[in-house]
């Protein structure tokens, strides 16, 4: 058991609103002083340990170069090349990082292995994505709807499969009290235990999710449109088949038309056009998809620093 979940960002769930909204606000003031070319040294002589069992793109680059501005330094650890890759233990690895570094982000698959990897390090551990929940990702899209004049009320469509996205805008949407319209292909559901802790939260928060088959449902007067890729990670033998299942799921202008006028479309990359999203479509909204991708560093300086924190305070 994780002895105190909020000294770690595993998931959104485990963070009050509050204390999302405080790292939300230490992004805005670090991305201020970033634009300005004000480097404060946050984490100096800091350590990131950065341990990726799946691809990255964004993650990487955004950990690597975020954790340099704050005056410390990322460790780039590809399961492939540690003795993990070759059968020791998460547990062991864990271990070992966490006597040499300060602050530890992983990728990996099961959020299981992320929790006995957090129980197990001693230091804060970050979710740069898990099969469950992509946590990060989503603190940088909401950064990206305040900043987008969208973050008032607002009323978000997913359109979609399912996954680690679905999952993690149900925890954001239950946390801040926001409503979160969910249609997927049938067989295509978020999982239930995630509909259960979605549902805890907006009891306390006011939040209104709802799911459906039904893409037009979802999205009809809609502030937001997002969606994912069709396959994640890991899902390739399934390709095939899913795109059959997702005729009729991708955000087009077509769909897109039935949103509010001045609605924006959010999509975390890599983009699959032609499949989730249309050329049309990913073009149209190409600046804020973009800012999206940016917000990832800003987002996650306000995570690390905040985690950093957190720890001296105890
Ligand atoms: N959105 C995202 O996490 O991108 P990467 O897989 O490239 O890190
Ligand atoms: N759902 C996708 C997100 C990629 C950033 C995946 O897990 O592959």
């Amino acid at each position: 058991m994780i002895a105190n979940r909020s000294k770690h960002f595993l998931s959104i769930y485990d963070h009050t609103k509050e204390s999302l909204l405080e790292i939300i606000d230490l992004a805005i003031k670090i991305k201020k002083e970033t634009k300005n070319k004000e480097f404060k040294p946050y984490l100096k002589n800091k350590t990131l340990g950065m341990l990726f069992e799946k691809s990255s793109t964004r993650t990487r680059i955004s950990f690597e170069v975020g954790i340099h501005q704050l005056g410390g330094q990322g460790l780039f650890l590809s399961s492939n090349d540690l003795q993990l890759g070759r059968g020791e233990s998460m547990k062991d690895s864990a271990r070992v990082m966490g006597r040499m570094l300060d602050m530890i982000m992983i990728r990996t698959f099961d959020q299981k292995v992320l929790d006995e990897f957090a129980e197990f390090s001693g230091v804060p551990v970050i979710n740069g994505l898990t099969d469950k929940y992509h946590p990060v990702q989503l603190m940088a899209d909401y950064l990206t709807m305040i900043e987008h004049n969208k973050a008032n009320n607002p009323v978000v469509a997913y359109v979609g499969d399912g996954n680690n996205m679905t999952h993690s805008w149900m925890m954001l949407a239950g946390k801040l009290g926001f409503e979160l319209r969910v249609a997927t292909p049938k067989g295509y559901e978020p999982l239930k235990e995630v509909m259960d802790d979605a549902i805890e939260l907006s009891q306390i928060s006011g939040a209104k999710i709802v799911y459906t088959n039904d893409p037009k449902e979802a999205v009809r007067g809609a502030d937001v449109v997002t969606t994912d890729t069709w396959v994640s990670m890991g899902q390739e033998d399934e390709k095939e088949k899913r795109i059959k299942d997702f005729k009729g799921f991708m955000v087009d202008s077509s769909l897109m038309s039935l949103a509010k006028k001045d609605a924006i479309f959010l999509h975390c990359l890599p983009a699959y056009r032609g499949y989730e999203v249309s050329e049309e479509i990913f073009e149209h909204f190409a600046d804020v998809i973009f800012d999206e991708a940016e917000n990832r560093l800003h987002a996650q300086k306000g995570i690390m620093v905040w985690l950093d924190k957190r720890c001296k305070d105890g």
